[in-house]
C-alpha cells in the first residue's frame, strides 16, 4: 500500500457554490482512507467520482489526460479544479504509476503511435502493435497486460467501459497478480468488478462520500434484481402512469 489518505482541505475553498466545490458529495468530505491495495469509487453519473480521481492524478503529477508521468502530452489535457485542495499522504511515496481514463484513451493511443522510438520498443508495452489496430477491449487488455507492472499506482476510470464481462474477469486477474505490490484506485458502475474480494468501497451518492459493503451498492443490488426477474422489473419501469 502506498497511498494512505486522501484529505480535503475544505477550510481553504474559496466557496461552495462553484465547480467542484459545489459537488454534493464533496461538501461533508473531510479524509479518505485507503487501507485496502484496491479500492472502488461508486456511485450515480455526476457524483464526483472522475473529480476526485482526476485531482488524485494531479498530485502524482500523471497526465490528467491519461497516461503515467513519461506521458506528457496536451491532448485534450485539463487542470484539475480540485488538486489546490487536496492532499495525499503517502505510506511509501512511489512515482510509478498510470491514469487511465476510457474517454481519452483514443489520444494515448495515437500519442504512442506518434512517439519518435523504433516500433519494437515503443509497442514493447502495449502488445506489440499500435493500440489503434487493436480493438477498444483488446487494447484496454494489452495495456493491463504489459504495462502494468509492481510498485505501481494505478487510477482507472470505468475501466469496463471497453472491456467485456470475460475481460472484466481477465483485469481482475491481472490485478489479484499484482495486488501484493501494486495499488489501484478504480472509479466503476460494473457490479464484477466491485465483486473484487476485500476491497474497500466509497459510494459517493447521498451527498457523501461512505465506505459500503458490495452487496449494498446500487450497482450490485440492480444488477442482481434485473438478472433475477428482468420481466417483473421491466414491467414495473415500463407500467403506464395510472
Ligand atoms: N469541468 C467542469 N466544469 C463544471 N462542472 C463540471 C466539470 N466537470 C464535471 N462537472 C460536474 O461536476 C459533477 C461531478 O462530475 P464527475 O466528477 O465527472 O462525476 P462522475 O465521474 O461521478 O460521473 C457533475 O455534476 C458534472 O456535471
Ligand atoms: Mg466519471
Amino acid at each position: 500500500m502506498y497511498l494512505k489518505t486522501v484529505r480535503y482541505l475544505k477550510e481553504n475553498i474559496p466557496d461552495e457554490f462553484t465547480y467542484p466545490f459545489s459537488i454534493p458529495s464533496l461538501s461533508t468530505l473531510d479524509e479518505i482512507q485507503l487501507p485496502t491495495n484496491i479500492t472502488f469509487f461508486v456511485g450515480e453519473n455526476g457524483s464526483g467520482k472522475s473529480t476526485l480521481l482526476e485531482a488524485i492524478a494531479d498530485l502524482c503529477e500523471f497526465n490528467t489526460a491519461g497516461g503515467g508521468r513519461q506521458h506528457l502530452y496536451d491532448v485534450h489535457k485539463s487542470d484539475s479544479a480540485l488538486s489546490d485542495y487536496i492532499r495525499l499522504s503517502w505510506k511509501r511515496k512511489i512515482s510509478r504509476g498510470f491514469f487511465l481514463r476510457a474517454e481519452t484513451f483514443y489520444q494515448f493511443a495515437s500519442h504512442i503511435d506518434l512517439m519518435d522510438e523504433p516500433e519494437g520498443i515503443k509497442y514493447a508495452s502495449y502488445g506489440g502493435k499500435s493500440l489503434h489496430q487493436q480493438s477498444h477491449g483488446e487494447s484496454f487488455l494489452s495495456l493491463f497486460q504489459n504495462a502494468f507492472g509492481k510498485k505501481s499506482l494505478y487510477l482507472l476510470d470505468e475501466p469496463e467501459a471497453a472491456l467485456s464481462p470475460v475481460r472484466q474477469l481477465s483485469l481482475m486477474k491481472i490485478m489479484k497478480d499484482l495486488e501484493e505490490e501494486a495499488q489501484f484506485i478504480i472509479a466503476t458502475h460494473s457490479p464484477i468488478l466491485l465483486g473484487y474480494p476485500d476491497a474497500t468501497i466509497y459510494s459517493f451518492d447521498d451527498g457523501k462520500i461512505e465506505a459500503v459493503r458490495y452487496e449494498d451498492t446500487t450497482n450490485y443490488i440492480v444488477t442482481k434484481s434485473f438478472l433475477n426477474a428482468p420481466d417483473r422489473m421491466l414491467d414495473e419501469l415500463f407500467k403506464e402512469e395510472e
